[in-house]
């Protein structure tokens, strides 16, 4: 990353989004981290690296709070960076269960208002508050379950069709604008503990998941994070809009 680069990472509190901001914060990047709560390692790397980080306590499953998180995140902003990194990376594989039990109106909005709205109030604030003369560039963390239909995962797979089909008109009215949908392939985090101990019922693909982990075949959250930032700092960067990572470099 250029030494100037400025990044904003959405649930970077665990899981692939807190390997990112580890990463982008030994790399020298300022980072403002958005998600409920903090983390004392990532505030340990940035003591250590002597690189900037903000931790933003938001909840971005709320419209109430959505609108403000984005305020705090333009307000925190540093001015005069030479790059601008945006990565929508915050997400929730709930409410797992068939289309039939989907009752919970609540818990469907909880999960648009992540997967989806969020995504597109913070990249308002931010293509506002990042100066157009930066390079910009913004990552969505999208998911294979936004282009493969999925047995149980109707609100997921449909919360992350709906965040590929947006980052596509992203790209149509920017076109100085780098971005793209990026699939992490299955990574080893809370996410995957939560596929597992779902009800087999609501569930059908169950056996998958838990065979992938049994046989190691999870990737690392560091592996992938790094394949991301990797890719995301290339001149190749944004010419396939619905990207998935495994389909680039490991970086040597
Ligand atoms: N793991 C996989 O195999 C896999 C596969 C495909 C796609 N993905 C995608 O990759 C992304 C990261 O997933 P992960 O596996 O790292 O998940 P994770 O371990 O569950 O982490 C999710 C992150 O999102 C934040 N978050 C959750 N609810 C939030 C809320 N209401 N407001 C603000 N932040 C919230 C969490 O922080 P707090 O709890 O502190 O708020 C956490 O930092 C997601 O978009 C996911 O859909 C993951």
């Amino acid at each position: 990353m250029p030494t100037s680069t400025v990044a904003v990472v959405t649930g970077a509190s665990r899981g692939l989004g807190e390997a990112l901001a580890e990463q982008l914060l030994v790399s020298g990047a300022s980072v403002i981290s958005l998600a409920r709560s903090q983390n004392a390692r990532l505030a340990e790397v940035a003591a250590q690296t002597g690189a900037h980080l903000e931790q933003l306590s938001v909840d971005l499953s709320e419209t109430s709070s959505i609108e403000s998180a984005a305020g705090l995140m333009s307000a925190a902003l540093p001015a005069g960076a030479s790059r601008y990194l945006l990565i929508n990376n915050a997400g929730t594989v709930d409410p797992v269960s068939l289309a039939e039990g989907l009752f919970d109106a609540k818990s469907i909005e909880r999960a648009f208002n992540l997967n989806v709205v969020a995504v597109m109030v913070v990249t308002a604030a931010f293509l506002r508050s990042a100066p157009k003369s930066a390079d910009r560039r913004i990552v969505n963390i999208s998911s294979g379950a936004g282009r493969k239909p999925t047995a149980g995962w109707p609100v997921y797979c449909a919360t992350k069709a709906a965040l590929d089909h947006y980052t596509r008109v992203l790209a149509v009215e920017n076109p100085g604008l780098r971005v793209a949908s990026l699939a992490p392939g299955v990574v080893d985090t809370a996410m995957q503990e939560r596929i597992r101990s779902s009800d087999r019922h609501q569930f059908p693909e169950l056996d998958r998941f838990l065979q992938l982990h049994e046989q190691g075949q999870l990737a690392s959250p560091q592996s992938v994070a790094s394949r991301i930032l990797h890719h995301v700092a290339s001149d190749r960067y944004g010419q396939e809009i619905l990207d998935d990572i495994r389909n680039h470099d490991i970086p040597t």
